[in-house]
């Protein structure tokens, strides 16, 4: 099956419909779409310019790293519910554009290094010393990272005009 008969499957669904024609539903996704954004964006910014080096550098990184990053994995999960019934509602428009791939391919991909990479950094020092230095690598993953976590936020977007 294609993506483009799955996309007209999915669209002819009751769910799609009722999801897409009743008025309140999509507005309301957007809008928790994105305080889910700026949730997860406050979050990345706090604890990429910590592993540069640049914000909050009196505070031991763990504790920064504690300190937001279940805030970012609640609010994935917040965005990956609400774009999945943005999804569902209007399958055509996102099913069919590069862009969407390209960006659940960055978000993915973004999801993983903060999550996996960062989080084994705090597990690393737990119960050790605080004062851990971070390697002058992993600053400009975080720089790397914001403009990733950026890109995504274009990408997003962008979906509706490509
Ligand atoms: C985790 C899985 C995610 C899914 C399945 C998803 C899916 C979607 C969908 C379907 C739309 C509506 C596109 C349209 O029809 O115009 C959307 C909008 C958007 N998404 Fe996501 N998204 C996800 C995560 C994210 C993340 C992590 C970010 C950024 C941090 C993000 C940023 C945006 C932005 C900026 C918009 C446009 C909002 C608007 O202008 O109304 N999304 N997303």
């Amino acid at each position: 099956m294609s993506m483009t008969s799955f996309s007209d499957w999915l669209y002819a669904t009751q769910f799609s419909t009722a999801l897409r024609e009743t008025t309140w539903v999509i507005p309301n996704l957007q809008t928790i779409h994105i305080i889910a954004i700026a949730v997860v964006i406050g979050s990345a910014i706090a604890t990429e310019l910590r592993m540069a080096g640049i914000f909050a550098t009196d505070r031991p990184l763990p504790d920064v790293l504690h300190r937001y990053l279940p805030w970012m994995k609640w609010a994935l999960v917040v965005l990956l519910l609400t774009g999945a019934l943005l999804v569902i509602a209007e399958p055509g428009r996102t099913l069919n554009n590069t862009l969407f791939w390209i960006k659940m391919a960055l978000v993915a991909g973004a999801s993983l290094v903060t999550l996996r990479a960062r989080r084994s950094l705090v597990l690393a020092t737990a119960g050790g010393s605080s004062a851990i230095t971070v390697p002058e690598a992993s600053r400009g993953l975080s720089w790397l990272m914001l403009l990733v976590w950026c890109a995504i936020i274009f990408c997003g977007r962008f979906i509706a005009y490509a």
